[in-house]
């Protein structure tokens, strides 16, 4: 507790697991490895570092500073560093797009769920890639992912009632170096495959005639989407941050494990797929069809099934509990609410904003808007214009209202210096909202 009785961190490494368990989610594992394989491969690595350090960790010192100091989430820091109630709108933006992913995002998560408990009872062993591709048509195109979502918020909602230390923190001391076990674990195996190693190494073999000026922009979508920025997720764990705590260091640390993560990721799923044969494919294919189908080629198939979507789904849970504790730590400051009214209130309104897209494989796979289903469209909506305004809202914010010089004395309170200070200033500055108006622009052109 600080003097204000609001919750801190018990530690610097509960933080950081918490927060690297925020960052690295479904995007790591299903979206990483395919855009990395299309995009040039080490190329495209090379790229994404380039970014992760020009725009990822400088975006998260800035949430970070912003919460820290406001000691407030994502409606408060706004309306507080703002210094004026109508700041807080702004918040609201991130705090939309927050409840948008978070709710079709849980019907992912669900389906993880699902796909785990098959595994451990051997459902999935033994199936083809078209009797896996069938069971996953008839999977969602039923009722079953209202169940799996529900389970799934349950148990993420489970852990946020209990708060920062003894909820979000003692779980992402386990499930964030579980996710790390469980990949090392599958690379082990895919190493051992003939081909896995060829396969891995497609992953890293650069092919620099794949590099563009778009490309660039994809990366700072990625890296924006991993980091788990822009919707206040970074900016709500940052105030729990204890003062003595180095923001630079810490993102730093943090922004250095998003990466190593995904790339594990990436070795594992391009390792599995390209000893068959298979070309990774953004998508539901990927981890549900084919990677299962891969496993299954494998003595004891059951165990190394199992153990993905395990790994799956703690990557899922640890982001969810992050989504969750934005808008629970928002009612708790701005309507006054108890913390498990908050999360009662948050985790139904979850469920029920999720069922159309937990319906949109089957029941209501009719409903189109604008050529998309309900799923595909609550996500462009949500990745595309709701969380690069909001990242912009937050950049311009931190550059041009609160203020740079603030900005950087809560970034480092002793002395308000810190290395490259004065790059951070101009990215967060000019560089940060240029390169955000840019990606979302392009998103409409396409
Ligand atoms: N970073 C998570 C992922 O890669 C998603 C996420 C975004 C989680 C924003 C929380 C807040 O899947």
């Amino acid at each position: 507790m600080d003097p204000e009785g609001r919750e801190q961190w018990n530690s610097q490494l509960g933080f950081i697991l918490a927060t690297v368990g925020s960052a690295v989610g479904l995007g790591n594992v299903w979206r990483f490895p395919t855009v990395v394989v299309q995009r040039g491969g080490g190329a495209f690595l090379i790229v994404y570092m380039a970014v992760v350090l020009a725009v990822g960790i400088p975006l998260m010192m800035a949430e970070l500073a912003m919460g820290r100091r406001s000691r407030k989430g994502v409606v408060g820091a706004f309306r507080i560093l703002g210094r004026a109630d109508r700041w807080g709108a702004l918040g609201l933006i991130g705090a939309l797009a927050v409840f948008m992913i978070l709710a079709y995002y849980a019907v992912i998560a669900g389906w993880t769920f699902l796909y785990t408990i098959l595994g451990l009872s051997g459902q999935i062993s033994g199936l083809t890639v078209e009797a896996l591709a069938d069971l996953f048509d008839s999977i969602t195109g039923g009722v079953l992912p209202l169940y799996g979502q529900a389970v799934f918020l349950i148990a993420a909602c489970s852990i946020v009632y209990f708060g920062v230390t003894s909820g979000i923190e003692r779980w992402g001391k386990i499930l964030t170096p579980g996710i790390v076990f469980l990949l090392l674990l599958l690379l082990g195996r895919v190493l051992l495959l003939e081909g896995g190693p060829a396969g891995a190494w497609w992953f890293l073999r650069p092919d620099f005639s794949r590099l563009s000026f778009p490309v660039v922009l994809d990366a700072v979508g990625q890296v924006f989407f991993s980091f788990s920025l822009g919707m206040g997720a970074v900016l709500t764990y940052g105030s729990y941050l204890n003062r003595q705590d180095s923001i630079p260091r810490s993102s730093l640390i943090i922004g250095f494990f998003d990466v190593a993560i995904a790339v594990l990721a990436g070795l594992v799923v391009t390792g599995a797929l390209f000893a068959f044969g298979i070309e990774p494919e953004v998508g539901f294919g990927l981890v549900f069809v084919a990677l299962p189908a891969v496993f299954n080629t494998l003595p004891a198939a059951a165990f190394w099934g199992s153990a993905f979507f395990l790994a799956l789904s703690f990557a899922a849970l640890t982001s969810v509990i992050s989504f969750l504790e934005v808008l629970v730590a928002m009612l708790m400051e701005e309507m006054r609410w108890t913390r498990p009214a908050a999360v009662l209130t948050i985790g139904v309104a979850t469920f029920i904003a999720g069922i159309p897209a937990a319906l949109s494989g089957g029941l209501w796979a009719h409903v189109q808007l604008w050529g998309l289903d309900i799923m595909g469209f609550v996500d462009a909506v949500a990745s595309n214009i709701a969380l690069p305004l909001s990242g912009i809202a937050t950049v311009v914010f931190v550059g041009w209202v609160w203020g740079i010089r603030r900005a950087r004395s809560e970034v480092s309170p002793e002395d308000g210096t810190f290395p490259l200070a004065g790059a951070w200033s101009i990215i967060i500055r000019y560089i940060a909202p240029l390169a955000l108006t840019y990606v979302m622009i392009r998103s409409f052109l396409l």
